[in-house]
């Protein structure tokens, strides 16, 4: 039976009614169109579903829907500021940290969680951040230059 849930995804409250074995992966993707949100492995490994969720990075297809009732949820759709591409956004592109850009939105998010944190994060917390991101066409150093400029411009 289908459970009713209240929770805000990129600043907009909504009710949703969802099944209980429905990840957020799945809600985001399928029940709600916000496709940005990539599904990898679906098993925690590759970090392309990642989120934030009350401020901190997770893989969404280790959450289930209904744990995320009462919460904030930001994804890759959320995170444009009002005046346009976030600076992480921006830096991306002008550091050519995006190949496929399958690994992006995860990549992307878990960067804008670490710089709310920390925002001069120093190699090696970026490097650690981004651990649990995977990037098949291995572009790391690009996309690790990228978060630092990010930060240095902070
Ligand atoms: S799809 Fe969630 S970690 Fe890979
Ligand atoms: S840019 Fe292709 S997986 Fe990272």
């Amino acid at each position: 039976m289908k459970k009713l849930i209240r929770l805000t995804i990129n600043g907009e409250e909504m009710e949703v009614a969802v099944a209980p074995n429905l990840t957020l992966t799945d809600l985001l993707r399928y029940e709600l169109g916000l496709t940005g949100t990539k599904k990898g492995c679906d098993l925690g490994d590759c970090g392309a579903c990642t989120v934030i969720m009350d401020g901190k990075a997770v893989n969404s297809c280790l959450v289930l829907a209904v744990q995320a009732d009462g919460k904030s949820i930001t994804t890759i759709e959320g995170v444009e500021t009002g005046k346009g591409l976030h600076p992480l956004q921006q830096a991306f592109i002008d550091h050519g940290s995006i190949q496929c850009g399958f690994c992006t939105p995860g990549m992307i998010l878990s960067a804008k969680s670490l710089l709310e944190k920390n925002p001069h994060p120093n190699e090696a917390e970026v490097r650690r951040a981004l651990s649990g991101n995977l990037c098949r066409c291995t572009g790391y150093q690009k996309i690790v230059e990228a978060i630092l400029d990010v930060g240095r411009a902070r």
